[in-house]
């Protein structure tokens, strides 16, 4: 490099890719329920707030719908859905540059887009607008790959028939999702429900409304006719309990607890047996055996439980630590806790802000007292913005809540084990089995540990690795369905076979 600033060849010097900013001052553009393409004031007047969990300071205020909205946006959804409608008529390839669109225009008002999540949910910025946003709009991408790509098969059957599957989208979609990830929640239920051809209801988390509002703009922007997506703000007990007990809804998708993954579940079959996907958390093992590369280990459970303020249904929740390397794993986790950066969103330096609301960051300083009377040791931890770390030595006792209850929160809790069998027992002794991760070098402890695990994700050797093309979801009580990749095609669609009489064998 010459000292002007060129390149010796003369090349101009490369300038290096900024650090996006988020915006200050931003104004709120949507706050209203969305149907059939137009924004909508509640039916019954109301409205309720949006806080920022960094300052606690409210936002603005949201239309807030009930059953009466949920209603007509099922209306809506299910005229969009007729047979012979805009929707239902457009060609398969068109669907899908719809969904690319959209992908554009969100990639267009990123910096927006991010800048609202991160008031509205506490998580830092750049957080938001490197791993949520592209996130979002790889699915999209992948999903909008699909549109023209959902095939039956041709079944050769006895005696003179001809038979063959069409794989049909199941109708009107209801979603609810959760706060954790607003947007890329309502990524994962709208894209796959509207490359296989299904119109949506969907309900943002109270708590934050605001990204789906705006992408429901670009949805009207993208050209997808009125009543394909539909959103409908409001709280659970009205708005998701009207989702989830209406007899025009063919199929919900839900994210969220396993209590109300219950509910739901009962108003299904208490209505119309309506197909449902539910991914309801876990509490996550991550097995370190003495064999791993410890620094990449340490850093990937460190990671793995504190991003995203420890509010991840994949968080590294239980670490299981090979007893050879258990002081050594411990200690160096401590070190990263403390080293971890808290403060305003806002910031780029931030590694962690705030939890989403006082409801979740009570529940989180309530399980760490509790963990401490069953007599785990707290390593570190301090402020408002907790990062805790936990100990827990020698035999566990099963009914330490601390253990087997979901924190969701960032607090780390680190175990010593002594053989393998032990900890394939001890990581699925619990309800839950949605990921786990195993860091070791030895290939046949991957395989074994890999197939013993009652999960739906094993991680080896990496954490939260995450992809459009992969199933997510659950064993056991983590739900029922998958998400994501080729799989998640079978939750929006219905197989139809169609069988024909022919005249004569045609073979
Ligand atoms: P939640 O399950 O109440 O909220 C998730 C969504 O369900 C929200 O949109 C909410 O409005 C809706 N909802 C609530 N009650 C409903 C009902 N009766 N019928 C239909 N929909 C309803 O979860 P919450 O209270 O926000 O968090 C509690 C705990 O749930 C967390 O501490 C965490 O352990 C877990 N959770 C797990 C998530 C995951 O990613 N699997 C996401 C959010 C929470
Ligand atoms: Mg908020």
């Amino acid at each position: 490099m010459a000292e002007n600033g060129t390149i010796e060849n003369g090349q101009p010097e490369k300038k290096l890719p900024q650090i996006p900013r988020p915006l200050k001052n931003l104004d709120v553009k949507y706050t209203k329920i969305f149907i059939n393409n137009e924004f909508h004031e509640s039916m019954s007047g109301k409205k309720f707030p949006t806080y920022n969990p960094a300052t606690g300071g409210k936002i603005c205020e949201v239309e807030e719908g009930d059953k009466p909205d949920i209603g007509k946006a099922v209306e809506a959804a299910k005229a969009a859905f007729q047979r012979g409608s805009p929707w239902r008529q457009m060609d398969v390839s068109s669907r899908g540059r719809l969904l690319q669109r959209l992908a554009d225009l969100i990639e267009r008002d990123r910096v927006i887009l991010a800048t609202l999540e991160t008031m509205d949910t506490g998580k830092p910025f750049l957080h938001a607008f490197f791993i949520d946003l592209e996130g979002c709009i790889k699915t999209l991408r992948y999903f909008a790959g699909w549109a023209d790509k959902i095939q039956g098969k041709t079944i050769p059957v006895d005696d003179t028939f001809m038979c063959f599957t069409r794989h049909e989208p199941v109708g009107v979609c209801g979603a609810i999702i959760p706060w954790n990830f607003p947007l890329l929640m309502f990524v994962w239920k709208i894209a796959p429900a509207l490359c296989c051809g299904n119109t949506i209801v969907i309900k943002p988390a109270e708590q934050t409304p605001l990204t789906a509002l705006h992408v429901g703009a670009l949805v009207k922007e993208a050209g997808f006719p009125p009543g394909v997506v539909n959103i409908v703000p409001g709280y659970g007990p009205t708005v998701g309990a009207a989702i989830a007990s209406h007899m025009d809804i063919d199929k919900v998708a839900f994210t969220g607890s396993t209590e109300v993954g219950k509910c739901i579940k009962e108003a299904a079959s208490k209505s119309n047996l309506k197909r449902l996907t539910l991914e309801l958390g876990g509490k996550n093992p991550c097995i370190v055996f003495a064999d791993a590369d410890l620094d990449l280990a340490v850093d990937c459970a460190h990671q793995g439980v504190f991003f995203n303020q420890g509010q991840c249904c994949t968080a590294a929740s239980r670490v299981f630590v090979e007893e050879q390397v258990y002081t050594e794993f411990v200690r160096r986790s401590v070190e990263y806790a403390r080293k971890r950066v808290i403060g305003d969103p806002l910031d780029a330096r931030t590694e962690q802000g705030p939890q989403v609301d006082q409801k979740q960051f009570d529940k989180i300083l309530e399980l760490i007292e509790s963990g401490k009377k069953e007599g785990a040791k707290l390593e570190c931890g301090s402020g408002p913005f907790a990062t805790k770390i936990y100990k827990i030595e020698g035999n566990i006792s099963h009914s330490l809540g601390i253990y087997l209850i979901r924190i969701f929160g960032p607090v780390q809790s680190i175990m010593k084990f002594k053989s393998l069998e032990e900890v394939i027992k001890r990581a699925n002794n619990t309800e839950f089995g949605l990921t786990a991760a195993v860091f070791t070098k030895n290939l046949d402890k991957t395989l074994t540990v890999a197939s013993a695990l009652q999960s739906g994700t094993v991680w080896i050797n990496c954490y939260n690795a995450m992809h459009a093309q992969t199933p997510f979801g659950g064993f056991k009580m983590s739900g029922n369905g998958r998400e994501l990749g080729e799989y998640a095609l079978a939750e929006y669609t219905e197989v139809k076979t169609v069988t024909i009489k022919i005249s004569q064998n045609y073979c």
